[in-house]
């Protein structure tokens, strides 16, 4: 099977017959002085292995890309890309545009200063080849260093923002050095993934995006640059910030946990306020919290919808989650404590509120366990894992809007497909379609039929495509299959509604 590779860039393609066992992409940026030797003892550590090399250069010296040149064309298995400014967006760009391009089963991610060793590639090679679908080296595991980073300063600034990473997502603490740049991983786990990174951190992208995914530690010490200069800024510290902001906001399954805390904490503070400010008023005790309670709970459904659930917004079960009447039984409670602890009305507010909120969830809780359980549906390794079942031609995730498709596709999917993705999308149903050749009235069973199966995945704003060319079409029965594989068992339990069309030339 074959899973979409298109990252969003107009593709370059590097030719070659086969896909080899690895490819090995390293962003350049005005690095001649460490080409030769990197190149040199690349080759020596992957000798035996089968392998290309993706070079992304943005370099903007004179010596660079000559010297680049020269080592493809010395080397056909070195394939150089050379950016133009205008596509020169930095360091992360540079390593999603390797990835994309990349033909091999593994691809390992390096940088191309030799701070990251050659030798460690063979052993992060193993270690996808073992089972792992993403091996990361490590600067902070037994047998690691981070003793390349020179100055305290930038210790310092590493440290930080790998505990940054790890309290804000708690799926990048699969691996000890989220950040660092030095990664292998099985090229089929992340087909067809959008990465959209800024600044340098592709790695915790690729983390936060599939939680799924299998991963190792691999140590590796990181060594000192000794040629060249480092791009490192204080620019790249800003974008670093941004990206944990994209990341926690843009992507609808990351830090579920952290997200429904500061929502709750949110919500608190919105009642504390309303009720303070309320309490200057005339108004009995119980009609203010009352109508704090009912503003902050409002506020609590509204956020938890769209922030913390938003990826659930086809579970109507949510709104009574946190929407409903958590607020009249808080007033009970308020008046208990009122009556109770006469003498702190404002504190006793608090935690009648806090109760309020806390209702709806624990009446709910069997649910709200799934909705934080839930996360990798959306991974691509399960489109894989389908795939393989179902024994497909070719599967991907598709735009809802998609392109045209290519030659090869259109080879083995049902006429108009593309309308029917789009269909399928807008509606969220999964769907099933099979063209078969012809209506003859014997039906003649060694014909082959194109059939597709779509199966919408609104929270990633994509939908799974399935595309079987065979004289045995998908069936009902797979339809559900891909189902209940791609969306988990809850939304079998919801009784999915499934939509089985055969359309005929
Ligand atoms: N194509 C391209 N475009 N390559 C770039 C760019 C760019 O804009 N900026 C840097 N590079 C290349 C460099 O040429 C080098 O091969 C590699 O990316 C790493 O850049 P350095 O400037 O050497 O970064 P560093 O050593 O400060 O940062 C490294 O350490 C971090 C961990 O602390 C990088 O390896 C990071 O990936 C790593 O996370
Ligand atoms: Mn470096």
């Amino acid at each position: 099977m074959e899973a979409d590779q298109e990252h969003g860039r107009a593709p370059r393609t590097v030719p070659r017959k086969s896909a080899p066992r690895l490819s090995v992409v390293v962003p350049t940026r005005n690095e001649a002085a460490n080409l030769c030797q990197l190149r040199d003892e690349l080759e020596r550590a992957l000798a035996g292995v089968d392998h290309e090399v993706v070079v992304v250069d943005d370099s903007s010296d004179a010596t660079t890309r000559p010297l680049l040149a020269r080592i493809s064309s010395e080397a056909p298995h070195w394939h150089v890309v050379e950016r133009s400014p205008a596509e020169q967006t930095g360091l992360a760009t540079a390593v999603t545009t390797g990835l994309a391009l990349a033909q091999g089963d593994a691809v390992c991610v390096m940088d191309g200063d030799l701070q990251h060793p050659p030798e460690v590639a063979p052993r992060l090679l193993r270690a996808v080849e073992a089972g792992a679908d993403l091996a990361v080296a490590s600067r902070y595991v037994e047998g690691g260093e981070a003793s390349g980073l020179v100055s305290g300063y930038r210790q310092l600034v590493s440290r930080g923002s790998r505990w940054a990473a790890f309290a804000m997502f708690p799926e990048s603490r699969r691996t000890s050095d989220p950040l660092t740049g030095f990664f292998c991983v099985r090229r089929s786990a992340v087909a067809g993934l959008e990465l959209r990174p800024v600044g340098f951190k592709v790695l915790l992208e690729l983390l936060v995006l599939c939680p799924g995914l299998k991963t190792v530690d691999v140590p590796f010490v990181f060594g000192r640059r000794l040629e060249g200069q480092s791009k490192a800024s204080a620019r790249q510290g800003l974008l670093f910030l941004r990206h944990l902001v994209s990341l926690f906001l843009h992507v609808p399954e990351s830090s579920h946990a952290l997200k429904f805390a500061l929502v709750s904490l949110c919500s608190l503070a919105v009642f504390q306020g309303a009720f303070d400010s309320l309490a200057r008023t005339a108004l009995p005790l119980l009609v203010i919290w009352a109508a704090a309670s009912l503003a902050s709970s409002l506020l609590n459904a509204v956020l938890q919808r769209h922030l913390t659930f938003r990826s659930h917004w086809r579970r109507p079960l949510l709104y009574r989650a946190f929407g409903s009447s958590g607020s009249l039984a808080g007033l009970a409670v308020y008046a208990a404590l009122l009556w109770a602890s006469p003498r702190h009305p404002t504190l006793m507010a608090g935690v009648a509120q806090a109760i309020a909120l806390a209702i709806p969830m624990t009446v709910n809780l069997l649910s709200v366990r799934r909705w934080f359980r839930v996360g990798t549906a959306g991974s691509p390794n399960r489109l894989e894992e389908l795939g393989r079942r179902l024994e497909v031609d070719t599967a991907w995730w598709s735009e809802p809007a998609p392109e045209p498709l290519d030659a090869r596709r259109r080879e083995l999917a049902p006429a108009g497909l593309e309308e029917l993705i789009r269909h399928c999308a807008a509606s969220t149903i999964p769907d099933l379609v099979v063209q078969s050749p012809s209506d003859r009235p014997q039906p003649r069973r060694n014909i082959e039929s194109l059939s597709a199966i779509m199966v919408p995945k609104p929270e990633v704003g994509r939908v799974a495509v399935l595309v079987r060319r065979s004289v045995k079409p998908f069936t009902a029965a797979d339809l559900e299959q891909a189902v209940r594989l791609l969306h988990g068992s809850e939304l079998e339990a919801e009784g999915a509604a499934l939509q089985l069309r055969v359309a005929k030339p």
